[in-house]
């Protein structure tokens, strides 16, 4: 027992060795992607409905790994990849935690994804569910669900319906689904396990967890240790307060608060300077450094859907990529999918992988730009330089951040005076050549036209 026990401990510690630290995630530029609608093995029939299988596979993900890697991405998000009840293509529906969805492929396929992913640099993010079941039938039959097939695994039956209450949303179902009990030991114990024998399995790099708040905060504590890698989790909500408190179990939180800021000033054209109040609220994360920034998921309607100019989409992602924390671009959005409520915001990427697209274009220049500064970037403090209704600047090391939310036809000037450059330093911008101030007596001008993004780097 004790050999045993040693055995075991060697090989934690060997997984630890080689786990990727929340720390070294602040490198990785985060490619969510849905399993089902990324791409299809070997064809690219159009998706005929998309509230079920449209056929995307491993398989083909490893197809378009250059696609993803032009893009500067160097981390992707992938679907959960259990064995799922009736249509869930998307995987939150889990029907027997030890078999692999087989409408995306083998486990040996998904060990080979990882394999040609870790071969480019790229890491691989898998998403868990660890707060309920999928939908079946009749609503007191378990008998379906591997492993978790009695009645004693879950909550009784009720529903979610006020949000207020924390024991509800913790004990009571998400939209019907089976609630598991976490605090029955087999349900726990065998989730714990589960999770540190799937990264270990298939060499996950790092975990996204789903429906955070509808489980105990003391089983997350547990969760994220048996994992072992980077954990970032789902709080569907703005409030900080509330979102922050689960920071102090996992690594990270997707950074909802930011979004709905983010989706305010940018596609609302709302005053830029509530950028600076949540930045400032949000300084009380455990670690801002560690959260999952983004403007477009899976759960709401995509950022074109309700402005279709492009320049807002592309200051609002400067923004994110450059921000504190860690950034995670929404397949499809590179190829200006505008989809409204899920499952149009879930269209299939099959036959679409248009290297020339202006948007994949400006999203792999932002991206190449930032890999190429390295830890300069990302391991800088993010400071405010101006803010204003329209405009917002901040740097990161030597790198000048600004953005507005004039849009395409927009143009204004404004006079930087707090930055850290030195008088007569030329400043030029990355995403436009011929863009370049020079400091002159201590400051400089930003002269935005057509509403465009800055990115001045000190030539
Ligand atoms: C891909 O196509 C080949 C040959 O056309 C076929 O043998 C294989 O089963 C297909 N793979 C998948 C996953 O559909
Ligand atoms: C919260 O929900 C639980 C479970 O449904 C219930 O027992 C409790 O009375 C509720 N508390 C309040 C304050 O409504
Ligand atoms: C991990 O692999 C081991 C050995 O093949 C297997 O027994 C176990 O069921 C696997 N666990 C998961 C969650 O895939
Ligand atoms: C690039 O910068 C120049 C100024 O040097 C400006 O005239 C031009 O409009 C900018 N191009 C774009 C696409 O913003
Ligand atoms: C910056 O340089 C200008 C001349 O180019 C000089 O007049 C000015 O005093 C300098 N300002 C500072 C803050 O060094």
């Amino acid at each position: 027992m004790k050999f045993i026990g040693q055995v075991f401990l060697f090989l934690a510690n060997l997984l630890i060795i080689f786990a990727k630290s929340p720390q070294e995630w602040k490198s990785r530029i985060v490619y969510q992607l849905l399993t089902d609608r990324f791409s299809q093995s070997n064809s690219s029939s159009p998706c005929q409905d998309l509230s079920s299988y449209c056929g995307g596979t491993f398989q083909g993900i490893i197809n378009h790994l250059d696609y993803i890697q032009n893009l500067g991405i160097n981390a992707i998000w992938i679907s959960p990849i259990i064995l799922q009840t009736n249509n869930g293509y998307h995987g939150y529906w889990a029907q027997d935690i030890y078999q692999i969805n087989p409408h995306f492929g083998t486990s040996q396929d998904l060990k080979d994804l990882v394999n040609a992913c870790h071969s480019k640099d790229i890491w691989v993010m898998l998403d868990v569910v660890a707060n309920h079941m999928g939908n079946q039938g009749n609503i007191n039959d378990f008998s379906y669900f591997v492993p978790f097939n009695k009645a004693e695994y879950y909550h009784k039956y009720c529903i979610i319906n006020n949000w207020a209450n924390q024991t509800e949303v913790e004990i009571c179902r998400l939209a019907g689904l089976p609630d598991l009990d976490q605090s029955n030991s087999f349900v726990s114990q065998t989730l714990l396990k589960w999770i540190m024998e799937v990264v270990s399995n298939y060499s996950f790099d790092g975990i996204r967890i789903d429906t955070v708040p509808e489980v105990p905060f003391d089983f997350w504590v547990k969760y994220a240790k048996s994992a072992g890698v980077y954990s970032v989790g789902e709080c569907l909500n703005g409030n900080v307060g509330y979102v922050e408190h689960y920071q102090n179990a996992l690594s990270g939180m997707l950074n909802y608060p930011m979004f709905f800021t983010l989706r305010d000033v940018f596609q609302n054209k709302q005053s830029m300077d509530q950028l600076r109040a949540r930045i400032s609220e949000e300084s009380t994360f455990p670690d801002i450094t560690l959260l999952g920034n983004f403007i477009d998921n899976h759960d709401n309607p995509r950022f074109l859907h309700q402005n279709g100019d492009y320049t807002l989409l592309i200051n609002a992602l400067t923004f994110t990529i450059f921000q504190e924390g860690i950034p995670i671009i929404y397949y499809g959005t590179e190829q200006g999918f505008a989809g409204g409520k899920d499952p149009n915001n879930r269209e299939s990427l099959f036959g679409n992988f248009n290297q020339n697209h202006i948007l994949y274009r400006v999203i792999s220049t932002i991206n190449k730009f930032k890999l190429s500064q390295g830890s300069d970037v990302y391991n800088s403090q993010q400071i405010q330089r101006y803010s204003d209704d329209q405009f917002y600047a901040y740097t990161r090391g030597m790198i000048f951040v600004g953005v507005s939310n004039l849009g395409s036809n927009g143009h204004s000037v404004h006079t930087i005076t707090y930055h850290p450059y030195s008088n007569n330093t030329q400043l030029k911008n990355a995403l436009n050549e011929t863009d370049q101030v020079k400091v002159n007596n201590g400051k400089f001008q930003v002269n935005i036209w057509n509403g465009q993004p800055k990115l001045y780097f000190p030539n």
